[in-house]
């Protein structure tokens, strides 16, 4: 070989080598969600910057561990988890591997997954048991239990059985992980997993493991508790114990652009829809590195203006009709009325706080958002035009619009009502305890069936109004009217 032409064979395995360099760095730097075009299928699969990124693992997303190996998880915890992740009340369609509010986007290399806005705002609804269920965008997620999920998702992750062999046992034969992915899980990364879920797992043990807090069961979340440990970094067993309760029903998320400077959230703590959404990203797991500004702007842009589902059984219009000026004199104040849903806000105190003496609903929810949580709040994005700045203690829970309220049964902030009807009962008299997580609807009472342990393979929460944070008091408006009153308010709050 001449001197030459050496020269040019090293040049070029030079430009080789290098090529593989830089595309190796690029495909491993490179953050891909998948995307959807239609915005239906965004909100329901798509990325808000949820899954893991800056480290590898970074413990917020931690808590989801990445595609391959948390579809391989229900499998290798069957004793667990015998019918897959459907059994917490996630929802799942034809075509898809991942349930909805389930996301899956590349960052660092790893197919990464998370959660995005539809794993709490979406429901199904069915008019008798037998009957398919609806899925409806923007409602509460009704029949998700969120806190077994994550429980199993920890538990499972330190069990002894999850092992590189374990995983990689269960790859598809095509469509499998990049030969990047197989080198990570052939060498440490199963490792790191523990450890980061473990490093995790105690710090939110105290609102997610063990018995301490009462569970929140299907449709609810506590809004604040962990957030205060995933992404303030709080030691949670340093907080009095009573703040630690704060488990919320899920609302629904049509119709945003009349609730615009209004006070929102159960407690009424933010005036900007914005702020609200930005921190729902929060609450799920994005966090100020990871956020996807881009992407949620589709959402905030779409739930701006999505409409809240008409009630699609039969309504007595003239019972209806006998209802209105009873809810108008009763209730509009606070709530506004059937118009709302079309951008009518009538009603004087709509939006605005009701002092917790006055309302006398559970105490749990409002005193688990702090000003001391305020003030880590508004510290969070110091330096970026996102930066929260409306956010604010209140002192009691907030009047909110009632469009589609048929959908977001049980009521008040801690979903301790099961139906319109009961919530008409003097607090006395309601349900002490109900079960929750059912998708068949009560048409008489206007909310969920409710008498029922367990259905189509799913075990319901049993409800029980006794425990810290779950009680049913307060809220006495109407409850001294008679029967027909009532039954007349119910059935104009079909109209909404
Ligand atoms: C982990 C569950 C969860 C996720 C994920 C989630 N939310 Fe929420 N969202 C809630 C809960 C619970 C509340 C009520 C909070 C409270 O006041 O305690 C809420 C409240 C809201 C509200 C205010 C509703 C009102 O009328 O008071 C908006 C708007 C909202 N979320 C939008 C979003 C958007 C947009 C996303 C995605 C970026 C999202 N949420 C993700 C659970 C969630
Ligand atoms: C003085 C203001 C006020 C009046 C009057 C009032 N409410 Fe309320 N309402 C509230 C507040 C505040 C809440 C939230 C309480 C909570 O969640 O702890 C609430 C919650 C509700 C909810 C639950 C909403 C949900 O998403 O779970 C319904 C339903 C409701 N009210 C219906 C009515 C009806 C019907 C009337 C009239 C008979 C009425 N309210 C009168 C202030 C009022």
């Amino acid at each position: 070989m001449s001197r030459r032409t050496f020269r040019v064979l090293a040049l070029l395995a030079l430009v080789v080598v290098g090529a593989g360099g830089v595309w190796a760095v690029v495909s491993i730097t490179t953050d891909r969600p998948v995307t959807y075009e239609p915005i239906e299928d965004h909100f329901k699969y798509g990325s808000i910057g949820s899954e893991p990124g800056g480290r590898l693992l970074s413990p917020i997303g931690g808590a989801l561990p990445p595609y391959w190996i948390f579809t391989a998880l229900p499998s290798i915890c069957s004793d667990r988890l015998p019918n897959g992740y459907a059994t917490f009340g996630f929802i799942t369609e034809e075509g898809h591997d991942l349930p909805i509010g389930v996301s899956r986007r590349r960052r660092l290399g790893i197919d990464q997954v998370g959660l995005n806005c539809a794993v709490c705002h979406t429901g199904t609804v069915r008019e008798t048991p037998d009957a398919p269920p609806e899925i409806v965008l923007g409602m509460p997620a009704n029949r998700l239990d969120l806190q077994a999920f994550v429980r199993f998702v920890l538990e499972c992750s330190l069990d002894n059985r999850v092992t590189a062999e374990a995983v990689i046992g269960r790859l598809p034969e095509e469509n499998g992980p990049s030969q990047f992915e197989r080198l990570l899980l052939r060498f440490g990364f199963i490792g790191r997993l523990k450890s980061t879920t473990l490093n995790l797992r105690n710090r939110i043990a105290p609102v997610i493991l063990g018995d301490d807090v009462p569970a929140w069961g299907r449709g609810r979340v506590d809004t604040f508790n962990p957030y205060k440990s995933v992404q303030f970094n709080w030691d949670l067993t340093a907080l009095p114990p009573d703040e630690l309760i704060g488990a919320s029903d899920y609302p629904s998320i049509w119709n945003q652009q009349p609730r615009e400077g209004m006070h929102l959230h159960w407690d009424g703590d933010n005036d900007s829809v914005d702020e609200r959404n930005l921190s729902a990203a929060l609450g799920a797991g994005v966090t100020p590195v990871t956020v996807d500004h881009d992407n949620l702007r589709r959402v905030r842009e779409w739930i701006w203006t999505l409409p809240a589902p008409r009630y699609p059984y039969q309504v007595d219009q003239a019972l209806a009709a006998r209802g209105e000026p009873l809810y108008q004199q009763l209730c509009a104040t606070c709530h506004a009325d059937h118009r709302f849903r079309d951008g009518v806000v009538s009603g004087a105190r709509v939006g605005q706080v009701e002092a917790i003496e006055t309302i006398g609903t559970d105490p749990y929810r409002l005193n688990s958002y702090t000003p001391a949580f305020a003030a880590n709040q508004y510290a969070l994005y110091p330096d970026s035009p996102y930066r929260f700045s409306h956010f604010r203690k209140t002192n009691g829970y907030a009047n909110h619009p009632l469009d589609g309220i048929w959908l977001r049964a049980p009521y008040l902030h801690n979903g301790s009502v099961p139906t319109m009807r009961a919530l008409l009962e003097p607090p006395e008299s309601r349900p002490v305890t109900f079960y929750r997580g059912y998708d068949v609807y009560d048409q008489v009472n206007l909310g969920f069936v409710s008498d029922v342990a367990a259905a189509d393979g799913q075990v319901f929460t049993l409800y029980d109004t006794r425990v810290p944070g779950n009680a049913s008091t307060g809220h006495v408006y109407g409850t001294t009217l008679p029967d027909d009153d009532k039954r007349a308010i119910v059935e104009y709050l079909k109209t909404f």
